[in-house]
């Protein structure tokens, strides 16, 4: 289904140099599914995908059935792992403006506890007033900040308009389950629960509960997500670069070990925008580590060419390009003719825009690759919920093939609690006060 296509690299890579990495490339792979690679005990997301409806998918369809028919606007909270993955989903299968003309039976999806802007705050509570809503909160740990500050705000919101017996009723909580403040917290007040399974990091959880019930609720169907991930997997089980997950992982990593420390992953439609974000986090973390890896960036195209253009064509040459192409456009849209051509455009009428946006795609993977970008094309042939869900086990495996091969464990994140153990030390959390004291010494308080 996903191809890839790297015949833009060749100015910087030779066939032999790729072939060389066979044995290491199978070996990465195998560390994966044999769970004999660092961090093996979150290899669990190998195995999330299934043709069949599990009982767990069952009930997610129940309550986002329930939270369909009783609400307006449905709050998913989270953050990172627990939030990019469902608005990835939503956004690349029901478009950037999802959200226009929905209301109760189709409900407006909104994310919560992924920042801490009171702007942004306002603006939610603002449009949450007169509006029938429902929460589900995402956190594996159950202490994340952004997400508890949001939890506290919108449990209180939902108790003092439906009564506590109510609101119960509209709190869904997708966590660990057995530990943590979140599963403490949804036995305590009895509200509805999904399990993040323990042996699945946040960034490898979208095809759990995690990114199963708000895509449900968003009315995309989460059976033909999952079988599409459950084709991929069978398929990237393939021990040779015939393999689309070997030739993309291998190929970014001697790209890597070249000089070309930069990614930019790319399309040239805008709702992928947040699959991007997605995938940035996906190998951000994962590969990010031990003085080592390769930087994500995102870019939408064609907008991003006249913003980061020059720098890709012309700038510090430690960059490479993976464009991500889906190859059926949605309805096409013919462009019009002008009878006074004053623009000079009229060499385009007839022609329709996604053969126009195809053409910008083709131009500047050639235009970039002569200027020293080589660039991965991978392919999918449509946007379709069995897409999202081949893609996301396509990036998945990658990720693990690719920092086996970086030589880095891409189940961790140690690096993301340097932020966290400061935060909570100047904002006064028991158990922190030297570092405190240490800090604002030297804040010059
Ligand atoms: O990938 C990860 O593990 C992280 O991005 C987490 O998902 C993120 O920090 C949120 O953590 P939690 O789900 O515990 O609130």
């Amino acid at each position: 289904m996903i191809k890839v296509d790297i015949s833009n690299v060749w100015g910087q890579l030779s066939l032999p140099d790729l072939l060389a990495t066979e044995k290491e490339v199978a070996a990465a792979h195998a560390a994966l599914t044999d769970h004999t690679g660092a961090g093996s005990d979150f290899h669990g997301w190998l195995d999330l995908p299934t043709t069949q409806e599990t009982p767990e998918m069952h009930r997610i369809q129940e309550a986002a059935d329930r939270i369909r028919a009783n609400s307006d606007v449905f709050i998913v909270i989270g953050i990172g792992g627990s939030y990019l993955g469902p608005r990835a989903a939503i956004e690349l299968l029901q478009g950037c403006n999802h959200n226009l003309g929905k209301g109760k039976g189709n409900p407006q999806v909104f994310f919560a506890g992924n920042g801490l802007s009171t702007r942004y705050w306002n603006e939610l509570c603002r449009l949450l007033e007169g509006k029938d809503f429902s929460i589900a909160i995402i956190s594996k740990s159950g202490t994340t900040t952004e997400p508890a500050i949001a939890t506290r705000a919108l449990r209180w919101m939902l108790e003092r308009k439906y009564g506590t017996d109510g609101a119960k009723k509209r709190i869904y909580a997708i966590t660990d389950p057995c530990k943590g403040a979140l599963r403490q917290m949804a036995e305590e007040e009895g509200w509805e629960t999904f399990v993040i399974p323990p042996d699945v990091g946040g960034r490898f959880s979208v095809l759990s509960p995690v990114g199963l019930l708000p895509m449900a609720v968003a009315g995309i169907d989460i059976r033909q997500v999952m079988a599409g991930a459950a084709e991929a997997k069978e398929t990237y089980n393939l021990r040779s670069f015939e393999n689309p997950v070997w030739l993309y992982a291998a190929t970014r990593n001697l790209l890597y070990r070249n000089g070309k420390v930069m990614e930019i992953f790319e399309s040239y439609e805008p709702s992928f925008k947040m699959f991007g974000g997605w995938w940035q986090q996906l190998f951000g973390e994962s590969e990010g580590k031990d003085g080592k890896g390769i930087f994500p960036v995102t870019a939408e195209f064609t907008a991003d060419l006249h913003s980061l253009g020059q720098m890709i064509q012309q700038g510090e040459r430690t960059l490479f390009e993976t464009i991500v192409d889906i190859e059926k456009p949605d309805r096409d849209i013919p462009i019009e003719s002008d009878p006074q051509n004053l623009d000079g455009m009229n060499f385009l009428a007839g022609k329709n825009m996604s053969e126009v946006n195809h053409t910008a795609f083709t131009a500047t993977a050639l235009a970039h690759n002569d200027g020293g970008v080589p660039n991965l094309i991978v392919s999918v042939p449509s946007r379709s919920a069995e897409s999202f869900g081949a893609l996301v086990y396509f990036f998945e495996f990658a990720c693990g093939i690719s920092a086996y091969l970086l030589g880095v464990n891409p189940f961790n994140q140690p690096g993301v609690e340097a932020y966290k153990t400061n935060m909570y030390a100047l904002l006064g959390k028991p158990g922190y006060e030297a570092l405190r004291a240490e800090l604002e010494s030297r804040l010059g308080k």
